[in-house]
Order: structure tokens, then C-alpha cells, then sequence
């Protein structure tokens, strides 16, 4: 069977490939589709030992010379110092313009892989193959790199899109269950704001989803990515239509600033998409029940919906401050992603306080 090919029409163009088994076999179609020397294979500690041989292999199979880079695990390393070391060990390799580099990881290999590659000699160009859903949804796909600084999270980055994107769903299999539920927030943020068909898709499989059925995952990442190519190829560097993507992101960030960063972030933006969507009524934008559905279905896969879930007990105007910090804050205005309905969202600039401290009461 061929892959479900989905194109992102940035300028340049490219491709996303989605098929099961993906991993063992993107050399065939790397050597056909693009012109290249040496691959730089960047990965993280975990993702070395589960898939890095596997990929390795397979393009040595294919007679590219392949070699392997990786650094620990986690969003540490999201630092600048990792993109140096990486960029010396390739300096010293002999890497140069005509080659590739190759992200195999999750968001932080991918926006570390990919800060790399857009500065690295320059530029050179960079493949993106995720293996958390949240890095198959999401960050594989629009081309945001960068890393963190102490002051904050993606402070340093570059747009850069990939050259070409390889998702194979089974990887997810050996992803721990509080990933996979990261992944899917970003995913009901997709059915909420873009995706009605796919809002009655996941309360119609939960079950098999949450069970890595192949067939259920792949639709469901399919459709994501259809969403995220979507909006990003009509707003590349995010001047407009692509904030519409920070649904559930501005309380979320504040949330997750708050727990100091020690609850995953598809964690806060779950309940920052039910206070947006309690906004969202309080504003008589939506009828009463939106929210109600809204939980139910994160309920259904295991995700939190009330602040309390975070252990959390924030005083509402903590949390006015941090969202007017939040970068979203957009020409001196307070931007809101809110919901007339699934799938009709409206940029909602500077909602009263009185409305926005009701939603995060009902929401405690
Ligand atoms: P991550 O990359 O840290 O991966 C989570 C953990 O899962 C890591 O320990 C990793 O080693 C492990 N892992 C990866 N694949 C695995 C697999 N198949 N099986 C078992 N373990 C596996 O985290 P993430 O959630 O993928 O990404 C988060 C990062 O993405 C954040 O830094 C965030 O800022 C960034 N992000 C970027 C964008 C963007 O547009 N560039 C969008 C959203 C998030
Ligand atoms: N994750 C939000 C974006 O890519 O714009």
C-alpha cells in the first residue's frame, strides 16, 4: 500500500508521508526524492535505542553513508549547548551543504534537529521523521525550530521547514501512555477548532485509540496533519490565521508556568481549552454545552479538565497576569482562540476580566 501523501504549500513546498512501517523503508523513497550526500541521523538517548539502529540500517542498506548523533532525552536539552556540540561532531564529520540531517525524535529532537539545520553552514536542508504523536501532529509539521532560553521556552528559533516529513504511527506502540495523552490534546485542539469529523471520530474510537489500533491512529493523524498543513500554508510566520493553532495554549502556558513546568504541557492545555470554551459561553459566543462536550471527550481519553487536576490553586488574577506576558499577546491586545461552535473558532481580542475570572472559577 502506498503512504497517505499530505502537501504543505509553503514556500518551498513539501510532502508529508504517513504510512505503517514507514521507518523500515524511507531510504527507498529519501534516495528517490531527494539529492544528497551523507546523513546526519539526530536523535535523543531513548529514541537511539528503540529506532536508531533500525534507520541507520536501513539507509546503509540503500548504500547512504549514515551516521548517528544523539543527546540525552529531554527538554534540558533543549539548549543552546546541545546545537553547538551537535554542530561541532558534524563540523568534524566532514558534513557540508550537499548533506542532510535526519530528526528522528519527538518536539525536542525535531526543534533542536531543525534550529540546527537552519543555521548550520548556513543552511542545509533536514527531514523530519517524529516518533511522539505530538511531534506527528504538530511540531514535524510548519517548520518552527529552536530551543530554550533560562528566561523562557522557544526563545531562540528560526521558521524552517523540513524537506520532507515520514510518519509511521507505529512507533507509538512503545510510547509511555502520559505521551501519547500529550499528543492527543494537540490532536482535540485540531477537532475543536478545524475538525468537527474528527471531534466525532475520537469520541467515536477512544478506545481503540488508546490502544494504538493502527488504522484508528493513522486516521487520526492524518486528519491533524491535514489541519496543520492547512492553516500553515496559508500562514507561514504566523501573522494571522495560524494563532488560531494556540487554541487552549494562552491559559494553557500560564497553567503550566505556574506548576513550574512539571505537568506536561497537553496536560495544561486540556484545561485551557475548557476555560476557553466556558469564555466562550460566558461571552455568549457559543450555546451552553460546547464546553460539556469538550470535557467529556477529554475525560474520555484520560485527560484533566479542571485546574485542581494540575494541583493547582490559583488566585484568577495570577493567571491574568501570566496570559498578558504570554507572547500571544498580539499588537498590545490579548489575542483569545474561542469557539462559536467545533470547527468555528474567532480571534477574541481582550476579553473582560469579570468573563475570564468565571471561566477559570467554574474551571477550578
Ligand atoms: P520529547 O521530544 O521530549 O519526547 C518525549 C519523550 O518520549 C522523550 O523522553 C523521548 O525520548 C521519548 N520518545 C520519543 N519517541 C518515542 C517512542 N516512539 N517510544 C518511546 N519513547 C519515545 O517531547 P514531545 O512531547 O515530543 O515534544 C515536546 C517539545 O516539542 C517541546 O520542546 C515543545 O516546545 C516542542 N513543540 C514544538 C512545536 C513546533 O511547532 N516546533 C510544536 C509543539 C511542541
Ligand atoms: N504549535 C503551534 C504552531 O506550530 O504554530
Amino acid at each position: 500500500m502506498n503512504p497517505k501523501i499530505i502537501k504543505v504549500r509553503t514556500k518551498p513546498p513539501y510532502q508529508i508521508l504517513i504510512q505503517n512501517g514507514l521507518l523500515q523503508n524511507l531510504s527507498q523513497d529519501l534516495a528517490q526524492h531527494l539529492s544528497f550526500g551523507k546523513v546526519a541521523i539526530i536523535t535523543d538517548s531513548t529514541v537511539e535505542k528503540l529506532y536508531g539502529k533500525t534507520v541507520l540500517e536501513n539507509l546503509q542498506r540503500q548504500n547512504i553513508s549514515a551516521q548517528l548523533f544523539s543527546f540525552p532525552a529531554g527538554e534540558a536539552s533543549k539548549h543552546i549547548f546541545t546545537v553547538q556540540d551537535l554542530a561541532r561532531s558534524l563540523v568534524q564529520a566532514n558534513f557540508d551543504r550537499k548533506d542532510l540531517i535526519l530528526a528522528l525524535g519527538g518536539g525536542v529532537v525535531g526543534d533542536v534537529a531543525g534550529f540546527l539545520a537552519s543555521i548550520y553552514l548556513r543552511g542545509i536542508p533536514f527531514v523530519q521523521v517524529p516518533t511522539t504523536l505530538l511531534a506527528q501532529v504538530d511540531s514535524s509539521v510548519g517548520g518552527k525550530t529552536g530551543v530554550d532560553l533560562p528566561e523562557g521556552k522557544n526563545l531562540l528559533g528560526t521558521f524552517y521547514q523540513p524537506v520532507r516529513v515520514y510518519i509511521d504511527p507505529e512507533v507509538l506502540k512503545t510510547l509511555p501512555s502520559v505521551e501519547l495523552k500529550n499528543g492527543l490534546a494537540e490532536v482535540i485542539k485540531y477537532a475543536c477548532t478545524l475538525k468537527p469529523r474528527l471531534f466525532s471520530y475520537l469520541a467515536r474510537n477512544s478506545a481503540k485509540i488508546l490502544a494504538c489500533e493502527e488504522r484508528a491512529l493513522q486516521w487520526i493523524i492524518s486528519e491533524s496533519c491535514q489541519a496543520k498543513a492547512w492553516v500553515v500554508s496559508r500562514d507561514e510566520k504566523e501573522s494571522g490565521l495560524r494563532r488560531v493553532l494556540n487554541f487552549g495554549h494562552t491559559i494553557g502556558h500560564a497553567l503550566e508556568a505556574l506548576a513550574n513546568y512539571q505537568k506536561p504541557h497537553g496536560f495544561c492545555v486540556a484545561v485551557g481549552m475548557v476555560v476557553s470554551a466556558r469564555l466562550s459561553e460566558n461571552l455568549n459566543l457559543a450555546q451552553a454545552g460546547l464546553s460539556q462536550k469538550i470535557v467529556a471527550l477529554l475525560q474520555t481519553f484520560g485527560l484533566p479538565t479542571k485546574i485542581s487536576e494540575l494541583d493547582l490553586n490559583p488566585e484568577p488574577e495570577a493567571i491574568f497576569t501570566l496570559i498578558q506576558r504570554d507572547k500571544k499577546v498580539w499588537k498590545g491586545k490579548l489575542t483569545m482562540v474561542l469557539l462559536k461552535d467545533l470547527g468555528q473558532y474567532v480571534f477574541y481580542e481582550n476579553p473582560p476580566f469579570s468573563a475570564l475570572k468565571l471561566a477559570l472559577t467554574q474551571t477550578l
